[in-house]
This record gives C-alpha cells, structure tokens and sequence, in this order.
C-alpha cells in the first residue's frame, strides 16, 4: 500500500485537531519508553518526544514513504523504525496510536495483544476514525465492487471491504475492563470538516481511504476509478459546500501496577 505524505498533509490543520486531543488525554508523568504505531511522518512523535525528554520515543510504521519524511524530524530521543503493528514487541510505558488501527482488522484481539506490551503502570491512547457509515465511506465500497477484478478481488478486511474494525467508545471500554484496564476514559467526538463540493470530498479521501484501492491499481485504472466514485460523490453531494460531521472515537486507560 503506498502512502503519499503530500496528500495526508492537505488537510493537516483538519487531521491534527484530534491528535492534540488525544495528546491532552495522556497524563503527565514519567515515561521511560514510549510508542507511536502508525506514526505516520511523525510529527506526533516528535511532540511526544519534545514534551517527555526523559523518554526514549518509538515511532513505527509500515511505509516507507511515510518514514521518509519522518526522518527530517530529529530530536536526540526519537528513532524510527519500519515494521508492522502487528509484529510490535517490547515493553512501554506509554502506547500512542493516532488514525492507524483502523486499518487492522479484529481489534478486541489486537489491543489484546497490544496490551501486553504495555508495562504495568503504563498507558494506552488512541484514536481512531469512526466514519464508516458516512456516504464517502459506502460509494467507496460500491465504487469497489464496480472494479472487483481490477482490484484482484481486494477487500479491505479480507472478507468484506464495507466492514469496519472501530468499536464505539461502551465496546472499547468493555474490551479495556477485560483487559484489566483502569481509569477508562473512551469518547466519540465530531470534528467538522468543510469541503469544496464532491471534488473536495474525493481530494480528502485521497489522503486516507483511497489508498488500499488506487495503490492496487494501474495509472489509467487508478484515474477510471477516481472518476466513477467522483460521479457517486456528485450525486449525493451536489451543492458547492459539502459539511463533513467527521466522527472520530478516542480511549485513554492505564495498565494497574
Ligand atoms: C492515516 S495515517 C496516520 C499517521 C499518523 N499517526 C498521523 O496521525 O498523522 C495511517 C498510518 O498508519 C500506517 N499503518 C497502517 N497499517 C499499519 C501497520 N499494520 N503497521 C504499521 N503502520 C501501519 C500507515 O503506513 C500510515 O502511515
């Protein structure tokens, strides 16, 4: 899957309201070790390693073109390294994860598993998108089942593309109590997005959501697919101004020692 950094950062100021939440939701302590999985091109990383000097700051990701621009950051107790969440090992005093575990399926068994790489005393934060249900996210899947045998039969959890991962906050606190976890604090927020028409809706989801699809796709292929979804978007969204409610869910919880 090929990530493209330019694209993430055209909404930056939208995407970065709710990193800054979540940061406000970790507390103030000391952290020894520190991961940000997802880190993406690691701006997050960086704050997290400028507002907690004691610590030494991991930020992983999968792709290299994220990590490329991730490695212009450079403050003494961050590193970087490429590796899949799901390989995660080691021990931390702090788990961060902004925007990325939405892209991993089962997530019961993986905050299960991330879980026990969280030291006793540590803490766990993250967000995740919750706008599944949104229209953008339902003519994607249409726009996809339109170019099945383009995609090689892709789906984006392995058995049905319009399925998402993301719980609602009651179904992260529960996992979390299972888990053994305290002082659960789990909200679901709006952050509004204005957009310039269908166009803006389709230039937003290039960052993100179009990835898997146009990253599977040949040059003419990625721009017929482009403009298939663009067609739905129109349609429900005709008018110039396009008011995006974008939901986002956000969970903080401390390992008991
Ligand atoms: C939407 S971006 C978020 C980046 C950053 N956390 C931020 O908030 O700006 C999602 C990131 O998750 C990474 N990612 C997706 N699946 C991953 C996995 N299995 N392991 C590691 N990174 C992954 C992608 O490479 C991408 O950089």
């Amino acid at each position: 899957m090929t990530w493209n950094p330019d694209q993430y950062h055209r909404f930056k100021d939208a995407r970065s309201a709710p990193a800054r939440d979540l940061q406000a939701m970790i507390p103030e302590r000391e952290y020894g070790d520190i991961v940000d999985l997802g880190c993406g091109t690691g701006e997050q990383a960086t704050q997290l390693a400028a507002r907690f000097p004691a610590a030494r700051v991991l930020g992983l990701d999968s792709s290299p073109e994220m990590l490329t621009r991730a490695s212009e950051h450079s403050i003494q107790n961050l590193r970087f390294e490429q590796g899949s969440i799901l390989d995660l090992r080691g021990d931390f005093d702090l788990i961060y994860s902004n925007a990325a575990l939405q892209w991993l399926p089962d997530h019961p068994a993986l905050l299960a598993q991330i879980w026990t790489q969280l030291r006793p005393g540590g803490v766990l934060a993250v967000q995740v998108p919750a706008n599944h249900d949104h229209a953008s996210h339902r003519l994607l899947s249409e726009t996809a089942d339109q170019f099945r045998a383009e995609l090689g039969g892709y789906t984006r959890f392995g058995t049905a593309h319009r399925s998402s991962p993301v719980l609602s906050p009651a179904a992260y606190a529960e996992t979390l109590d299972a888990l053994g976890a305290g002082e659960i604090t789990a909200i679901s927020k709006v952050y509004p997005v204005i957009l310039d028409g269908a166009a803006g809706l389709l230039d937003w989801t290039r960052g993100t959501a179009l990835v898997p699809y146009i990253s599977r796709l040949g040059e003419e292929d990625g721009q017929r697919f482009e403009a298939a979804y663009l067609q739905k978007l129109t349609d429900a969204f005709p008018g110039k101004r396009v008011f995006y409610a974008f939901t986002r869910v956000l969970f903080v919880a401390y390992k008991p020692t």
